[in-house]
């Protein structure tokens, strides 16, 4: 049979190799700090779980790509209480399942695959599936390399770069690095959107994942070309479900509403409900915060110590450490593993090689399993 070549172009996805090197060192009987995939493991709240039981109806229908109001509500009273920012919860929101399949999709919005303006930009290291969408949908992929302090500034592409591109993917907080664009960073980066009648989406899925300011949204600087992601998983532990948000300018988001009727994209509604139930309260997103920051602070204060550099993580999920001794980061991550510290190699995030020296941490283990990691780590300096 023939399938589609571009699917032998794409790399392993990283966590399966991750997680076949993991259940290994499991097998053999080794402890294994599990610093790879982002999946939290603290418990979803009980009044998140609850709302989703109490919801599951006797005949449970088609879901719609809307969805019920309420979760579209819900979000718009988090837009308002998070961000300042008012949103049409009929026009401007629709839930999404998690936010990686939208972010998988988005890229057949505006991609034409005949025209040779069918670029989409993206911070190169980055979430895999910018290029994944990007290379499937049949738009070429345009890795926006990033290095020093890993902020994206996409008013230094060139100009030929942004005349073929339809597409710009901004990430902040930034997963792998934990970096943070400023208000006038995402205000210049609009501009030459706008400039360029460029699509700019911002995935803001750890906008709630933040150690000292709470970091500024698109949302808040424009609305005219302007989509941003928005998820539960990490603010509410609600990866398993699958419950994102995408939001902005409401006459993108009508053709967005309409692309996605066509597979049916549409979260279930009891979903919906517990992801109404988890926006519309905020004080176990900042219990949850305040957890991530113990757990970072253990690995910060350790590294700081010994010597290891941790660049550009400001806040997200995530800390990003410069191997040490001139070591790859791939190099580096088979040497974690020796003391059963599991990260992902910085290569493992980028399209060039701007993930080469890097290992990436996700904040997973709590805060005891840390210390023993710390504890194990140390035996190996
Ligand atoms: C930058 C980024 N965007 C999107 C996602 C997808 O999140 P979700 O769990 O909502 O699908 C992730 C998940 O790790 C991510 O890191």
């Amino acid at each position: 049979m023939r399938f589609n070549p571009a699917l032998a172009t794409l790399p392993t996805y990283p966590t399966v190799a991750l997680d076949r090197v993991r259940d290994r060192l499991r097998a053999e009987g080794r402890p294994v700090y599990d610093f790879g995939t982002g999946d939290p493991t603290e418990p979803t709240p009980a009044f998140i779980r609850d709302a989703m039981c109490a919801s599951v109806p006797d005949n449970c229908r088609y879901p719609t790509v809307v969805g019920e109001p309420a979760v579209r509500e819900a979000f718009a009273g988090y837009a308002q209480r998070r961000l300042g920012v008012t949103l049409d919860p009929a026009t401007q929101i629709l839930p999404t399942s998690g936010s990686k399949e939208a972010v998988f999709h988005l890229p057949l919005l505006v991609i034409d695959p005949s025209a040779p303006d069918r670029g989409v930009v993206f911070p190169d290291p980055g979430y895999s599936v910018y290029y994944r969408g990007t290379v499937l949908a049949g738009g070429e992929p345009i890795p926006q390399r990033l290095s020093g302090d890993f902020v994206q500034r996409v008013w230094e592409l060139p100009e030929a770069v942004l005349q073929r591109t339809r597409m710009v993917w901004i990430n902040t907080p930034h997963n792998p690095c934990g970096a943070v664009m400023t208000e006038a960073d995402l205000r210049r980066t609009w501009e030459v959107c706008r400039a360029h009648d460029i699509l700019l989406v911002s995935d803001e899925c750890y906008m709630d994942t933040w150690f000292d300011v709470p970091p500024p949204s698109i949302l808040q600087v424009a609305s005219e070309g302007v989509l941003a992601m928005f998820s539960l998983s990490k603010r509410s532990g609600m990866t398993g479900y699958r419950a994102g948000i995408v939001a902005g300018d409401p006459v993108v988001m009508k053709k967005l509403r309409e692309l996605r009727a066509n597979p049916g994209l549409a979260p279930q509604d009891f979903v919906n409900t517990a992801a109404a139930a988890a926006w519309s309260e905020d004080s176990h997103a900042d219990a949850r915060r305040h957890i991530f920051a113990a757990k970072r602070k253990v690995l910060t204060d350790f590294l700081a110590e010994a010597g290891v550099e941790v660049v550009a993580s400001e806040a997200s999920f995530y800390l990003w450490v410069r191997a040490p001794g001139g070591l790859s980061g791939l190099a580096y991550a088979e040497k974690l593993l020796e003391a059963g510290i599991l990260t992902y190699p910085g290569a493992s995030f980028a399209v060039t090689d701007a993930g080469d020296a890097f290992v990436r941490l996700a904040l997973v283990p709590d805060v005891e399993t840390c210390r023993a990691a710390v504890a194990a780590w140390r035996a190996i300096l």
